[in-house]
């Protein structure tokens, strides 16, 4: 059994049409909730559990994230030589030494199984993470992918991280079908991608944290497109649980959807008001208010 993962994958390659105009020439996830791009909260996230290995799944106009996480030689240079010590911290604490970034492109539009299936040659053939950056978890000191690793750690099996959600949402997440619960953890009998409430198996939806089996990208070769024309990862999952063991796992934090304009905000207001800095006036200003 493997102990762990090295790599994680980061589908990026999204356009962020609901953020227009902010996102014409910035990828969406360079916007900032408060002073951090939303792809530095994910890969804070995957380094935490331990990845050494960081896979961006990009497309057009997704450059700025490369240039994010390369060393900047101007702006060292320039705060160095104006002894600017603490921002030249900030500037080089984004990528921590030993991890390495490695991109590649999703060239046509397919959905969200064919951007990871783009990754299939830069990750071996051990168990691997993927986190959809627009869902920003807020869970502590324990964040959920490293839980996730935990899981697969102490079992060998695939796992995904799903949250409790009203039943008239689930057509806009993967819902999983569980018998039961024990400890927050459940096997999976299916999954299905953005069923209509009618017909949904539970009102349990996939939140973007999963820890696969490398098999996942052979299944990914042949997994066909869905009515929307994509290739889902939901049905690859399908697939695998059909072959090895796959849990789901209903973790503790807050979710925020930043895909969306409502959870963007409430995710700014929550971590505004955390902030080690402004948090105290902030929240202040809020109550105020
Ligand atoms: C994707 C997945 C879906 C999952 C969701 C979580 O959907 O396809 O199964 O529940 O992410 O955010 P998207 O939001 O990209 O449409």
């Amino acid at each position: 059994m493997n102990a762990g993962i090295e790599t994680v994958v980061f589908p990026v390659a999204g356009l962020g049409t609901r953020f227009l105009p902010a996102t014409k020439v910035v990828p969406k996830e360079m916007l900032p909730v408060v002073d951090k791009p939303l792809i530095q909260y994910a890969v804070e996230e995957a380094v935490a559990a331990g990845a050494r290995k960081l896979v961006f799944v990009t497309g057009r106009t997704k450059g700025a994230i490369a240039d994010h996480f390369d060393m900047a030689y101007e702006l060292e240079t320039e705060l160095e030589q104006r002894g600017k010590r603490e921002l030249l911290e900030t500037a080089r604490s984004v990528l921590p030494a030993g991890v390495e970034c490695l991109y590649v492109r999703q060239s046509q539009a397919l959905g969200l199984g064919h951007a990871i299936g783009c990754a299939r040659s830069l990750v071996n053939e051990e168990a691997f993470g993927i986190i959809l950056p627009d869902d920003l978890i807020d869970n502590g000191d324990d964040p959920v992918l490293a839980q996730l690793v935990r899981h697969h750690h102490e079992t060998g099996a695939s796992v995904i991280s799903v949250e409790k959600v009203p039943r008239e949402k689930t057509a806009s997440y993967g819902v999983v079908d569980v018998a039961a619960f024990d400890n927050r953890v459940g096997r999976l009998r299916g999954i299905v991608e953005k069923p209509d409430p009618a017909e949904a198996p539970s009102n349990l939806a996939v939140v973007g944290r999963y820890v696969l089996s490398s098999r996942i990208f052979e299944i990914l070769e042949h997994t066909e497109p869905d009515h929307r024309g994509e290739i889902q990862i939901t049905d690859a999952i399908a697939e695998l649980l059909r072959e090895q063991a796959v849990d789901a796992f209903q973790f503790e934090g807050r979710h925020f959807d930043c895909g969306s304009k409502l959870g963007f905000l409430q995710a700014t207001v929550e971590y505004g008001r955390k902030h080690p800095e402004l948090g105290g006036d902030f929240s202040r200003w809020l109550d105020e208010a």
